[in-house]
């Protein structure tokens, strides 16, 4: 018989959950606005809310720690980092930021202005954020069948051609400072893109002369993903493939909380001396010396040995294969989720799944809200609220697609974790006749509302 899949690591150090009543969760998510990031942790069983920053560090890791070179500057936790940076991306430059975001901030600051146009596949919430923070406006321009979650597409992440040069060729190209790809694509569903659509976009932006920049979130998984789906690739190594990706891109952002598998951590990548350079004075200002960049010498050290697992094939495949799990089962149940399944995340097709509750009253959130209440597993909405008011008419824009995204820690929980996951998801299919009202907001910010919006239940 051949023998079944089983984890790539054992486990040396556990951390104890509790378990809650229904009673005390329906009173908690009041307290809490109907906001679950407002919870506690210990208000939460199991907590698919990201996987960034929420990963397990290796053993490995662990004990690069103590090996953490606290120098200001010049300290070799840097050259560590930068080292593992040159031989797994291919960068000769780079800054570390304290994570993704800050990397944005620092990078965004040199290169967008008001006015500006920044096309994509699926911008992150985070990375639109900084884009309209400047004036400018992002655009995206994924292909149109990442927004069927019925259809099957290897590459749900690739950038539509059309589209993107429809948006070069009618913009001066100088409003245009830079294309982004997202890999995975987060907000599509953790989608990965193609090897060839990388190209494809990488050749079609030096035709105009416009700069690539991958947001690296998630690169090892789309490297997976290029592996076991796309011709041509399955016997080359997950590094091999990540170096050819980055052929294709003049800088990147990253935040490490991801596929480096740290808590915190982030770097932006250069190509360009010039631009290394004038990033530089804006890294020194927000994040830390160069050197540093808000990180700590032993992060650096962590975030290096993570950069390495991170790319190693039998984590990478141990990974995807519990969000396969947590995924078939629910489609077993016949539970509406984005097909084919994603890298980091299982997304809920709530328009399927709630058709009944109206989407101006936040379907997504609702089933959040139920989820927790059934069982204290946190998710998170990725529909109305996290898209944000239209910054110049404030009205509600409305994505094609409500989502509840669950999102796996990495090496964090095992499957019966996600069998309680799929079987309370189920209790709530069954019964989703019953869920016709929704939410309505009693409080938001002007801009990533979804952070700390106050909610209440629709009379
Ligand atoms: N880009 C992508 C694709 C992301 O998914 C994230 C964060 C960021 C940038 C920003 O990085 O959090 O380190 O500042 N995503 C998290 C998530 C928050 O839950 O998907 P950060």
């Amino acid at each position: 018989m051949k023998l079944p899949f089983a984890e790539s690591y054992k486990i040396k150090m556990v951390e104890a959950l509790r378990r809650s009543t229904r009673e005390e969760r329906v009173k908690w998510i009041e307290e809490a606005k109907f906001n679950v990031f407002n919870l506690k942790s210990e208000q939460i069983f199991i907590d698919l809310l990201t996987d960034s920053g929420t990963g397990a560090m290796s053993d490995k890791q662990w004990s690069e720690l103590m090996l953490g070179d606290e120098s200001y500057a010049g300290a070799s936790s840097f050259y560590k980092m930068k080292n593992a940076i040159k031989n797994i991306f291919g960068f000769d430059y780079f800054l570390p930021t304290h994570q993704g975001r800050a990397a944005e901030n620092v990078l965004f600051s040199v290169l967008v202005k008001e006015g500006d146009i920044v096309p994509g596949n699926a911008h992150f919430d985070t990375t639109k954020g900084h884009i309209e923070f400047r004036k400018a406006t992002a655009i995206d321009c994924t292909i149109d069948e990442a927004y069927n979650t019925t259809i099957q597409h290897p590459f749900k992440g690739n950038v539509d051609l059309g589209k993107l040069e429809h948006v070069i060729k009618n913009n001066p190209v100088e409003k245009i400072p830079m294309i982004i790809i997202t890999l995975t694509c987060n907000s599509s569903g953790g989608q990965p893109v193609s090897l060839e659509n990388m190209k494809q976009v990488y050749s079609m932006a030096k035709k105009y002369g416009i700069r690539v920049l991958f947001d690296s979130a998630r690169f090892a998984e789309n490297a997976y993903f290029i592996k076991t789906r796309e011709k041509g690739y399955e016997n080359k190594t997950i590094r091999e493939i990540v170096k050819e990706m980055y052929l294709y891109a003049d800088g990147a952002t990253m935040s490490c909380k991801k596929d480096a598998i740290v808590n915190m951590g982030g770097f932006i990548g250069f190509k360009d001396k010039e631009l290394y350079k004038q990033s530089s004075m804006y890294n020194i200002m927000f994040e830390g010396f160069v050197t540093y960049g808000g990180m700590s010498g032993r992060d650096m050290n962590a975030l290096t040995q993570g950069l390495y697992e991170g790319t190693d094939f039998d984590y990478l495949e141990t990974r995807i294969k519990q969000v396969e799990y947590l995924g078939n089962k629910l489609i077993n149940f016949g539970i509406p989720i984005q097909h084919p399944i994603g890298g980091h995340a299982i997304f809920v097709d709530v328009m399927r799944f709630l058709p009944h509750v109206p989407q101006e009253q936040f379907q997504a959130q609702v089933l959040v809200v139920e989820l927790y209440i059934e069982s204290g597993v946190r998710g998170v909405e990725i529909g109305t609220l996290m898209a944000d008011r239209d910054p110049v008419t404030r009205e509600n824009r409305y994505p094609e697609l409500e989502l509840m995204r669950l999102a796996l820690p990495r090496r964090v929980y095992t499957n019966n974790h996600m069998d309680v996951v799929a079987t309370a998801l189920k209790n709530i299919y069954d019964r989703r006749e019953t869920i016709t009202k929704g939410l309505q907001i009693v409080n938001e910010a002007p801009i990533l509302r979804h952070f700390t919006v106050e909610l209440e239940r629709v009379k």
